[in-house]
């Protein structure tokens, strides 16, 4: 009886072990590691028929209150961090107080020259986290604007990136991070 009490205190000391293995000290993480991805929240793109401009927020019921009442949703374009997770940079919003037009980037010397203009951060949602290389199982984000209507738009879809640029008048501004990409529909 004693042995075999002995033996599951063994097996029991054992399995807790297991549950409580770390890192050994010093080692350290590359940049290669990885955000949580069951922290990536969806991020939404919003769309305003009268101004043809589009806008992306995590909080749709509040980006569309603080709108004017003609932004709508249009559709959950990917997912992002709200709060930087390993190896993601800060995505930033900013917004333009004369025309409208939203700029999302992680290039800081792009903020800092949007920063002189008419662009500021965006009150609710100044900012995002995303990856800036194609690791973690992450897609390439693409950025296209529209000058005439002071639009950017973004998307992880290579089809509606050329449909924008051979049919709606949209200039490519290349890929301004990585995202994942929502589950495809099943429909
Ligand atoms: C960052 O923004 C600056 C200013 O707009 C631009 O000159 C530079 O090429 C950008 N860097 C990258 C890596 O896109």
């Amino acid at each position: 009886m004693k042995n075999i009490l002995s033996v599951i205190l063994v097996l029991v000391a054992g399995a807790f072990c297991t549950l409580d293995a770390k890192p050994a000290p010093g080692v350290t993480r590359t940049t290669e590691t990885c955000g949580d991805p069951t922290l990536a929240a969806p991020f939404y793109r919003t769309y305003s028929t009268t101004r043809a401009q589009h806008g992306m927020c995590l909080n749709l019921a509040l980006s569309l209150s603080n709108s004017f009442p003609t932004w709508n949703y249009q559709a959950l374009v990917a997912f992002v961090f709200a709060t930087q997770e390993e190896s993601t940079v800060p995505f930033y919003q900013m917004v333009n107080s004369a025309t409208g037009d939203r700029i999302y980037t992680t290039n800081a010397t792009e903020v800092t020259a949007l920063e002189k203009t008419r662009y500021g951060p965006a009150v609710a949602e100044p900012v995002y986290y995303i990856y800036p290389t194609q690791i973690c199982g992450s897609v390439p984000f693409y950025r296209l604007s529209k000058a005439a209507v002071h639009d950017h738009f973004y998307t992880v879809s290579e089809a509606d990136r050329i449909t924008a640029i051979d049919s709606q008048g949209y200039a490519d501004e290349g890929i301004a991070g990585y995202v994942f990409a929502p589950e495809p529909t099943q429909c």
